[in-house]
């Protein structure tokens, strides 16, 4: 790997960054007239007129545990897509720098790199929605920064073979990001336990998924803490608001409840797998690892709109390479599986 100064764009690695009232004094006790707060309270009863600790330290320690690893490899983003956003800003220059995504895959990365110029290289999967590592290393260029990979990959459901990732992880001169934003629902293992072999290595995860909180925004970004202090720098300060502080620290406290949830998501991906593949029209349905199955029909849209009729909705993934005709389907509860496939078994394939 190149050494991590000459990936980082230049300006930022002399950067000093916005010091915050509560970075230059931490302390709990005392007379706060240090950062503009409003002294007599919120209009709300609950105690909101303070700024939020800028690192959350009491999250970090938290999480750091659950996760058994170290709080200094750790950057929480609100949602993952604040951390995609600083993983670009960080280490591709406007008009000169390049990233590779592999279609169909996760939409953000590449949008986020077209809005900070970065050029998007797109490789995509193989017909079996593997990394075509061939051209993936054909793709990359002396200006490639980023190589962006999603295991459990959205849309299409798959992990990735390890081997495959390992191979980018050892070839790859710069740094390579996996989204494991689905890895609870997974029967393979994902890369923490080896993050420490890899300092070009960012791992991404949230807690919108298995832990139910989209609506908290909570995305951690896992990495060497050369990394993580260079995305902390560069960060807002109070980019994790105090309501999603104070709520995350306790919902962390039901890691069973998550365990729970997932065990019963993986049973209705089984069972609802098995009714569409009952259904004269559904083509294909593809194996998942995630918390939504990918399913060819031989018509998607009419298939679609029909449901959309209904007040059913799922994700027409149709227009993206591979995925003719394929709708993504996220997993429901029992009583939501089964309307839809209720719903399913009176639709009529003839025009
Ligand atoms: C692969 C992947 N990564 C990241 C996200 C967004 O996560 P967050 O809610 O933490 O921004 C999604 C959301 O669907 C996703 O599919």
């Amino acid at each position: 790997m190149k050494k991590l100064e000459e990936l980082v764009r230049p300006h930022l690695l002399h950067l000093t960054p916005y010091s915050s009232a509560r970075d230059e004094f931490s302390g709990k006790n005392g007379i706060f007239l240090d950062a503009n707060e409003n002294a007599f309270g919120s209009v709300l009863p609950e105690a909101y007129h303070r700024y939020p600790d800028p690192h959350q330290h009491k999250l970090k320690q938290k999480l750091a545990r659950i996760k058994k690893i170290l709080p200094e490899w750790i950057f929480l983003g609100n949602g993952s897509d604040e951390a995609i956003d600083q993983i670009i800003r960080i280490f591709c220059v406007p008009g000169r720098d390049n990233v590779i995504v592999m279609p169909p895959t996760y939409d953000m990365y590449g949008v986020t790199a077209t809005i900070h110029q970065a050029e998007v290289r797109k490789v995509p999967l193989t017909t079996q929605f593997e990394i075509d590592y061939e051209g993936v290393s054909r793709a990359i260029d002396k200006y490639t920064r980023l190589v962006f990979l999603c295991s459990p990959n959205n849309p299409t459901g798959n992990s990735f073979h390890r081997e495959s990732i390992i191979r980018i992880l050892q070839n790859f001169e710069g740094i390579t990001v996996i989204d494991e934003a689905y890895i609870d629902f997974s029967s393979s293992e994902g890369f923490l336990n080896d993050l420490n072999q890899y300092e070009n290595l960012i791992i991404l995860q949230t807690l919108s998924k298995a832990w139910g909180l989209a609506g908290l925004r909570l995305g951690i970004a896992f990495a060497h803490p050369e990394i993580v202090r260079i995305m902390d720098k560069i960060k807002y300060p109070y980019n994790i608001n105090e309501s999603t502080q104070k709520i995350v620290l306790d919902a962390l406290n039901f890691e069973n409840r998550k365990d729970e949830m997932v065990k019963a998501i993986l049973d209705q991906r089984s069972s609802l797998e098995l009714k569409l593949k009952d259904l004269a029209f559904v083509e294909k349905v593809h194996h998942s690892d995630a918390n939504f199955l990918l399913v060819r029909f031989k018509d998607a849209s009419r298939v679609y709109e029909f449901l959309v009729n209904h007040n059913i909705i799922v994700r027409n993934r149709s227009k993206l390479v591979l995925c003719e005709n394929s709708l993504r389907i996220t997993i429901g509860t029992a009583e939501e599986n089964n309307a839809l496939i209720n719903h399913l078994k009176k639709f009529k394939n003839e025009p």
